[in-house]
């Protein structure tokens, strides 16, 4: 498994590293029109080889991605404290549309993980751009999407449910965004629903306890770009699990966002789905359980993206 970052900054260098230590691939290479940014960081992930399964790693132009199973698209500007994912889209889709027909040259058969924000819309500029080049079939080109946001959901009710988060089974759907759904009716643990499961007062899911959770999932990345000024860790190892799950083949459920043909009504926009991952992409799309708000959150969220994607014309 080849696999090309492209965009050498916090997280495709956290990509990259996380690739490594879960010996998801056998070469990584980072690209970058900052050339001595991505040779300095594959330099230092080299030397974290001798601590995990043996991978090569090296950095080079774009035409380095030759041969690249997946490309990983993390290249464009990052948010800046204040503003929105949404603000980033006229830079970052004219950065795509430069360096999709570019990796698609030196690797025509690979595989699309896109990660730049905002990260909806730009799946779907990569998704357009890589069939006009490259006649690449939609579910071949995948978001992270909201895997982050899912991953945040999970994280913050196992605390609250003192339970392990991987037997959450809770996704957040529509927009990586503002206007995200977090999918409460269908959450369970270990089969059970939520509201079931947290009929013990000591981790009961109040009202409270809801609009905290929301709000720790929504406002994370925020939070902490006020903090640190960008979030890696989290998506880093988000993509490094779904190369994972790509070179298994492991039909995998995962919140990734792709072209869908209807989403409440709304027609042809990437979001965010539970799908069904594996080799030949996202093979198939679940439709949870949801109540009319959440339902009603969907639709609204699919229109913000559809406007978006109107304005750029993709
Ligand atoms: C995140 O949610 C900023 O999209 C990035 O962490």
């Amino acid at each position: 498994m080849k696999v090309a970052v492209v965009g050498a900054g916090q997280v495709g260098s956290s990509a990259a590293y996380a690739l490594v230590l879960r010996g998801a691939a056998s070469e990584v290479v980072l690209v970058d029109q900052d050339e001595h940014r991505a040779a300095a960081h594959a330099e230092d992930i080299l030397h974290a080889t001798p601590f995990s399964s043996p991978v090569r790693v090296r950095s080079g132009p774009a035409g380095a991605a030759e041969g690249a199973d997946v490309v990983v698209l993390t290249a464009g500007v990052a948010q800046k404290p204040g503003e929105s994912r949404l603000d980033l889209l006229q830079r970052n889709a004219d950065v795509f549309r430069t360096i999709v027909p570019q990796v698609l040259r030196a690797s025509p058969g690979a595989m699309l993980l896109v990660a730049t924000n905002p990260v909806d819309v730009m799946t779907q500029v990569a998704a357009r751009v890589a069939h006009e080049v490259a006649g690449t079939p939609p579910e071949r080109v995948i978001g992270s999407g909201t895997i982050l946001d899912t991953a945040r959901f999970r994280a913050l009710l196992g605390e609250q449910l003192d339970v392990a988060p991987t037997s959450v089974h809770a996704y957040v759907l529509g927009e990586h965004g503002d206007s995200e759904v977090l999918a409460w009716s269908s959450a369970r643990v270990g089969g059970v629903p939520l509201a079931a499961f947290a009929d013990d007062p000591r981790c009961a899911v109040t009202d409270a306890v809801r609009a905290r959770v929301d709000e720790g999932v929504r406002r994370a990345a925020y939070r902490i770009i006020g903090g640190k000024g960008a979030t890696w860790h989290g998506i880093g190892a988000g993509l490094a699990r779904l190369v994972e799950i790509v070179r298994a083949d492991e039909r995998t459920v995962m919140t990734v966002s792709t072209i869908t043909p209807d989403v409440e009504g709304v027609p042809e926009i990437a979001l965010s789905l539970p799908r069904v991952v594996g080799a030949q992409g996202a093979l198939r799309t679940l439709a949870p359980e949801l109540d009319d708000a959440e339902r009603a959150a969907l639709r609204r969220s699919a229109a913000i993206l559809k406007e978006a994607a109107d304005a750029l014309g993709v």
